[in-house]
């Protein structure tokens, strides 16, 4: 006899391979999950399926085919509170999506969806509600009479319920939802799809035809799309009769192996143990992802929510007894799990386990330090610790309300958890404010936008001209999607020519065009590596998207460029007359001078001075070469590189070579032959 096999999905790797078969099926282009760093700057992380589409439902962008479908991994922070507590809340999700970009629409999304769910995965009509939005007489058609729904178990919901946006901006519209239900003995009268207990929403069609304005108006699109998303950890619960999200296959295994560190029995544990192991397994498959995109911790966007996670990450492990760095271990289940469907998690395993044991670690020296200010307030003799005192504990140093309870309980201490509250309030709004879409109203927000936006790519070594997008503006440090003639901003790109300061170097000038705009440029400052070009919009508008050429002034460039190899000369000069050990401090290297900052043993005589300009106009009028190379950084410093004190560099450099004269790890721009520094003169 044949051995038995099962022939509907059930394991959350064969409920994801057969949504993408099905609609591949349908003739939809199966597309690989994009990073959780989005594309869209107005977005912290990526939320939803649809996101990695954005641009193509806006028409900005040409569509990949008419059909799509994905597997996309996805982060939420904005209900962090609720995860482990109630049955499917999550930070890192997977969301199954079947897209149509101006092609089919609402009938046979609702068709398609009801035939997957029923055959494919197999779910009885009479376990299935379905919600519309209330104005949405077609949709309730298309259950009603295609797909034979009955009319009751069809419940109308409104706006805040079922009417999708990704943002406060952008392509949205209604939507209809699927639901499953544990107790359809309980009849159709008065459903409340509220009740956790009873349904669990699956699966979200939503039929993007509308674009959000900044004020809040709704336009149509120019084409009418589909966006729909699955949450593949709920159809794994349903398919595989779990009481959680939690103890399904996509995450029990990295909760069973916390258990066992903490030498618990999770199914024997108490609720609230069982609430820190589910805390674990799901901010495991958060914190591998985002730092396997790219993600860096930090007290800052992106950064915080990842440092956030693992600090909750370590506060619950204590809360379970363990006293050990431990997340490196969760961390490998995780990867281990996850790795064939997301190989980038294999690639960049090392990286990720470092960066969260480094974390874990610095993390545990500051709880050390609550421990040390815990005992300091009990030797001070106070009986009552106030609210902000215990909630510093718990916010600065990670100690959790409980830890501090039991140890002031043990020594007769109350705590002021009123006043505890209190500040957790404040600071959930403050965290929520950070977690969530940034919302371009918002003011001053610069330095905390800076964050979203990947690092420039800086294209003018080889050209003083590129082509760019326009990725974001700011007047007065205030997010704005267009600026027009007389004001003055600072802009975003995604490539360009213009240097930004750095290294001493001045940013470049110049200007930047568009069709029908131009913004001349007088400043170009860095900031984490993000280009911020500051200018005056000279006439017409720009807008966010819009494609722009970056145009550099030759004359002030070539003069930046003949002062930073000026600078290189003047250093290697300087190493052989006045003293090898010079090293270099600082510079500046404007357009029109330049300064060198350095260290030297004994002063420098005049007589010094007039050699080191005769040694440096010698090396111009010799006309050496300066070859600009990458090379590892062991390698160059080996072969004589300089390289700035107390500088961080990389693992590949770039290096200066003036062989046989100079050679130094720099990122500045540079004359190729000595000769056009022309003159090397000191003024003072
Ligand atoms: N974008 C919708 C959601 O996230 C459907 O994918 O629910």
């Amino acid at each position: 006899m044949a051995s038995t096999i099962n022939e509907f999905p059930s394991t959350g790797d064969e409920i994801r391979k057969s949504f993408l078969d099905f609609y591949e099926r349908k003739a939809h282009k199966v597309i690989p999950s994009s990073s959780l760093i989005p594309e869209d700057p107005t977005v912290l992380l990526t939320i939803a399926g649809m996101l990695p589409f954005k641009s193509v439902f806006l028409g900005l962008k040409e569509r990949p085919s008419e059909r799509a479908t994905s597997s996309q991994k996805c982060i939420r922070t904005n209900d962090i509170e609720n995860v482990g507590i109630t049955a499917r809340h999550h930070t890192f999700f997977e969301m199954l999506g079947n897209f149509s970009f101006g092609d089919y629409f609402k009938e046979d999304a609702i068709k398609w969806a009801w035939e997957l769910v029923t055959n494919v995965y197999n779910l009885d009509p009479k376990n299935i509600v379905v919600s519309i939005y209330y104005k949405d007489e077609e949709s309730k058609a298309i259950w009603e009479k295609v797909v034979g729904v009955e009319t009751s178990r069809i419940i109308k919901l409104d706006e805040k319920d079922n009417f999708w946006s990704s943002g406060p901006t952008g392509p949205c519209g209604p939507c209809s939802e699927l639901y499953y239900d544990f107790h359809p003995e309980r009849g159709t009268n008065n459903i409340d799809l509220e009740d956790d207990d009873r349904f669990i929403e699956f699966y979200n069609l939503v039929f993007m035809q509308h674009n959000r304005d900044i004020n809040g108006n709704l336009t149509d699109l120019a084409s009418k799309n589909i966006d729909t998303g699955m949450g593949l950890e709920r159809m794994a619960q349903i398919l595989q009769n779990k009481k959680n999200n939690y103890e399904t296959d996509l995450i029990f295994p990295i909760i069973k192996k916390a258990s066992e560190i903490a030498n618990i029995d999770y199914q024997t544990s108490t609720d609230s143990k069982k609430t820190s192991l589910k805390i674990l397994g799901d901010h495991t498959r958060a914190v591998i992802h985002l730092i396997s995109d790219g993600v860096v911790a930090s007290n800052l966007g992106r950064g915080y929510v990842l440092r956030r996670l693992l600090r909750r990450m370590i506060r619950h492990g204590r809360l379970l007894g363990v006293r050990k760095n431990f997340l490196m271990e969760l961390a490998e289940v995780g990867i281990q799990m996850m790795k064939e469907t997301y190989p980038e998690l294999d690639i960049n395993a090392d990286r990720i386990l470092k960066d969260i044991d480094i974390e874990e670690l610095r993390f545990l020296e500051t709880l050390e330090r609550g421990e040390k200010l815990i005992n300091e307030f009990l030797i001070s003799g106070e009986k009552i610790m106030s609210g902000l005192k215990a909630f510093e504990l718990y916010d600065t140093y990670g100690f959790p309300l409980e830890l501090t309870k039991e140890i002031l309980e043990e020594n007769n201490i109350q705590i002021d958890l009123q006043g505890f509250e209190k500040e957790m309030d404040s600071q959930r709004e403050r965290a929520k404010a950070s977690s969530q879409n940034i919302d371009l109203t918002l003011k001053g927000s610069i330095e905390r936008d800076i964050e979203l936006f990947d690092k420039t790519i800086f294209n003018g070594y080889q050209s003083l001209n590129s082509l760019g997008k326009i990725l974001g503006i700011f007047i007065d440090s205030n997010s704005v999607t267009n600026a027009s003639e007389g004001q003055y901003v600072q802009m975003i790109l995604d490539q360009t020519s213009f240097y930004g300061e750095s290294g001493g170097q001045v940013g470049d000038v110049g200007v930047i065009i568009s069709d029908n705009a131009e913004i001349l440029i007088d400043k170009v400052i860095r900031k984490k590596g993000v280009f911020l070009h500051c200018g005056k919009v000279l006439k017409g508008v720009i807008s966010l998207n819009q494609s722009v050429e970056t145009k550099v002034d030759k004359f002030n460039r070539a003069k930046a460029e003949a002062n930073h190899t000026a600078t290189h000369l003047l250093q290697s000069a300087l190493k052989i007359i006045v003293d090898k050990s010079v090293s270099q401090r600082g510079s500046l290297v404007a357009f029109n001078k330049l300064r060198f900052d350095f260290n030297a043993s004994q002063p420098v005589s005049t007589v010094q001075i007039a050699e080191v300009e005769t040694l440096v106009n010698k090396w111009i009028m010799e006309n050496h070469p300066v070859v600009v190379k990458s090379m590892q950084k062991d390698d160059a410093l080996e072969a004589g590189a300089l390289a700035m004190f107390g500088e961080k560099y990389g693992d590949i450099v770039r290096v200066v070579d003036m062989p046989g004269v100079s050679m130094e790890l720099c990122g500045g721009t540079h004359v190729q032959e000595n000769i056009r520094i022309r003159l090397f003169q000191d003024y003072f």
